[in-house]
């Protein structure tokens, strides 16, 4: 056997031959130390591992993919015929065939289109949700393009100092996302659902009444209870002036005299008198939920109502891992939400799974509000409901 001796031939006394395994793992394959993982890894989990991770770049880039879609057509061309090869779309679309095959290429191997031999189409179904951009279901606009680089820079200086930032400072893109992200679906079923499911408030919209839409975002919901009835009158309020100026283009259109957009916080409600109020998906994103509960309390009037949807969780992450999209909604928050939430110094940072029945209840009852009714319709699988009297 003789002394041990270390790889570069030097003697190793005997109470150093406990370093002799690392100094072989540092010298054996890389040049380098290994890792304590590394040494215990299996090769076979390692490469999982790293095919997990590439997956997450996958939809990075295919969602780049759905980007272009949108904004050259693609998936509304396709949508168009049975199905189609690259140099009929590229034709149809005014685009160069190699970029239109390469790109088939992309979003067939991301299962959003079928290929049958070089012939490209889209199911019924994704037809409606990538190609017709007026069905409720339609989700071709929320890929918009990747965050900005300053907000990128923002978010990473918030992780450190706490304090985010609010749904304006992300810029008009954002806004436009998240219009995109539900409005239609949202709009197709708020009159016909929603709100027909108390008889009693829809009989007081038709007669006319005061109503404040608070958080309307681009306006969609606001739109479409002041089409729906003539006789009230709707204030929207928002604090992001992008999402103002798409509300207001869209009431342009809509030419209706009884609908007014604004911006304004929830915070300082300048109403009083208010019949009926409606926030949808905004508690979760205000840093100071008790107070704008207070508020509205209090600019309701006597037997007033509030209509609140938020998202469907539950109190704590465990109890919500049945969501499928899960980490769509942590990153959501993230970016959006708990970075609103957490944008004054104090704030509650509820964030997006953060206004659960539960915080509701608590919100409302210590205002002074008397009961919640809870409604869980089948067209929207993000959001639970709230009449809260
Ligand atoms: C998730 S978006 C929902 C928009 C719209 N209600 C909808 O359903 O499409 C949340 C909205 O809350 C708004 N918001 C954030 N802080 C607010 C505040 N303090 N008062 C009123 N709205 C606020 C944001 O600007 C954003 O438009």
């Amino acid at each position: 056997m003789g002394v041990p001796r270390s790889t570069l031939g030097y003697p190793i006394a005997g109470d150093l031959s406990v370093h002799l395994h690392s100094i072989c793992l540092f010298t054996a394959r890389y040049g380098r130390r290994m890792s304590a993982a590394e040494r215990t890894t299996d090769p076979m989990k390692l490469k999982l591992a790293q095919l997990a991770v590439y997956k997450v770049k996958e939809g990075e880039l295919l969602s780049l993919m759905l980007t272009m879609g949108h904004r050259l057509g693609l998936f509304e061309a396709l949508a168009t015929a049975d199905d189609m090869s690259p140099a009929e779309l590229a034709k149809a679309t005014g685009t160069q065939e190699r970029w239109v095959t390469e790109w088939l290429y992309s979003v067939t191997a991301g299962g959003l289109v079928k290929k049958d031999g070089e012939r490209f189409g889209l199911t019924n179904e994704m037809r409606l949700v990538l190609g017709e951009p007026e069905h409720p279901n339609f989700a071709g606009a929320i890929f918009n393009g990747p965050p900005l680089p300053e907000t990128l820079d923002r978010l990473e200086d918030s992780f450190r100092t706490g304090i985010g930032f609010g749904w304006n400072d992300h810029g008009a893109g954002v806004a436009a996302m998240q219009r995109a992200m539900g409005a239609n679906n949202k709009r197709a079923h708020l009159v016909s659902d929603v709100l027909a499911a108390k008889p009693d408030l829809i009989e007081r919209l038709e007669q006319g009444i005061r109503v404040v839409d608070v958080g309307c975002g681009a306006g969609d919901l606001a739109l479409a209870m002041a089409e729906a009835f003539p006789k009230s009158e709707f204030v929207a309020i928002d604090p992001s002036e992008h999402a103002i100026a798409i509300a207001t283009g869209l009431a342009q259109e809509a030419n209706l005299s009884n609908l007014t957009f604004r911006t304004g916080v929830f915070d300082d409600l300048e109403v009083d008198s208010a019949d009926f109020i409606t926030t949808f998906d905004v508690l979760h994103d205000l840093p100071f939920p008790e107070a704008a509960t207070a508020a509205t309390r209090s600019a309701l009037v006597d037997g007033g109502t509030w209509l609140v949807a938020d998202i469907k969780a539950e109190p704590g992450f465990d109890a919500n891992t049945k969501i499928p999209v899960l980490s769509l909604f942590y990153s959501m928050s993230v970016m959006y939400c708990m970075n609103s939430a957490l944008s004054e110094p104090g704030g509650a940072g509820l964030g997006t799974l953060g206004l659960h029945r539960e915080k509701l209840t608590e919100l409302v009852t210590e205002a002074g509000f008397e009961t919640v009714e809870q409604h869980d319709f089948d067209f929207d699988v993000n959001n639970y409901y709230y009449f809260v009297n």
